[in-house]
């Protein structure tokens, strides 16, 4: 039986993934976590639906002398790294907390892993790696222009572990480099039990804020700018929904087990949606209205980001299931009515 280690996993990502391997695998899960961003709730959801396959420690990564004590006495097979910190404009403003918590602390990880002979790792990256790119939709190959120290941050970690894989041919690694991504767990009972979902204290990401909005927990949705080079002069992004992320990450782990060997792969749909579509469509979703503000752009944010996902989809057994707006939208509305 595998033993896995779930770094951020109280978080949104990580405790879908973690949902998902223990339903599809027979492994048990060590879930660590310093509780920042992430939710005590995520956690008892999975202990009550699985037990004790799934445990929970509470760890700040950047404590070198609690990571190596679980290092010491747990025989892990494998890493899933989603912790990290993710809003974009906040990295802007505070650099060196990103570099911190995502560059430093990762290197940190990956050092055990050398040490512990922990040859199996998979890293929560991200389309922000990209910056700006001149080709849409865009590919694994595309030079690395991060435009954010949050996209640096992660970048920074991708080369290291690059590196490493290199000087430690047994190391290998897998990492996803995740478009936007929104929704709660479809596995959820929306009638009975409060589920997997996008549990966040203060959220930026634009599918939650206007469900939160539709739902009456919030006032109104900005539209941080409207005089990009786009169709509608919005933002475009690519939206994958929650599930289907979680599942590229067991075929991530296939793909370690089968292969060994390392690579990086997109993970979206491939389709673009303006900041404006999707207000719409949670407008039209929900049939409720609710305030816009168009604001000014926010620093950090690219006009246009599509994943080119070929590259997933023909060396791993990812096939997305739930690649439709609508569907996200509806999921992520219904998971805010009852949360
Ligand atoms: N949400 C997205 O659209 C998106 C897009 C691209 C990449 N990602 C990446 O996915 C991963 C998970 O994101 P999420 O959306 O689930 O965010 P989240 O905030 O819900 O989860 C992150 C988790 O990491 C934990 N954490 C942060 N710093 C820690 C530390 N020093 N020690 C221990 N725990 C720590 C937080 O408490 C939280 O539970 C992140 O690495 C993020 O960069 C997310």
């Amino acid at each position: 039986m595998q033993n896995i280690l779930f770094t951020g996993a109280a978080g949104y990502i990580g405790s879908t993934t973690a949902y998902y391997f223990l339903k599809n695998t027979n492994c048990n899960i060590v879930i660590i976590d310093n509780l920042s961003s992430g939710f005590i709730e995520n956690i008892q959801f999975l202990e009550s639906t699985f037990g004790d396959r799934i445990s929970f420690i509470k760890i700040d990564l950047s404590d070198n002398v609690a990571l190596r004590e679980l290092f010491k006495n747990n025989n892990f097979d494998c890493v899933v790294h989603f912790a990290a910190s993710l809003i974009v404009p906040e990295s802007v403003v505070k650099p060196l907390l990103y570099y911190d918590n995502n560059t430093k602390n990762t290197l940190a990880l990956i050092s055990l892993c050398i040490e512990y002979n922990i040859n199996k790792f998979i890293f929560s990256s991200t389309a922000a790696v990209y910056g700006e790119p001149n080709e849409i939709p865009v590919t694994e190959n595309a030079p690395l222009l991060p435009i954010n120290p949050y996209g640096s941050s992660k970048m920074m970690s991708e080369i290291i572990l690059r590196d490493v894989s290199f000087a430690y041919r047994d190391f290998n690694y897998v990492a996803l480099r995740y478009f936007n991504v929104a929704g709660a767990l479809c596995d959820n009972n929306y009638k009975d039990k409060k589920g997997l979902g996008q549990r966040s204290k203060n959220a930026t990401h634009l599918i939650k804020v206007a469900c939160e909005c539709a739902a009456g927990k919030r006032e109104s949705v900005s539209i941080f700018g409207s005089d990009y080079n786009t169709k509608d002069g919005s933002c475009i992004r690519d939206y994958v929904y929650i599930d289907d992320l979680a599942l590229a990450h067991l075929s991530a782990y296939e793909f370690l087990y089968k292969h060994n060997k390392s690579e990086i792969f997109n993970v979206g749909y491939g389709k673009g949606y303006s900041v404006k579509e999707v207000i719409s469509a949670v407008k039209e979703v929900s049939n409720v209205d609710f305030k816009t503000i168009e604001a000014p752009r926010r620093d950090g944010d690219p006009a246009n980001l599509i994943s080119n996902n070929a590259k997933i989809l023909s060396l791993t057994s990812w096939r997305p299931k739930y690649n439709n707006l609508k569907t996200i939208i509806n999921s992520a509305y219904q998971w805010e009515l009852i949360n």
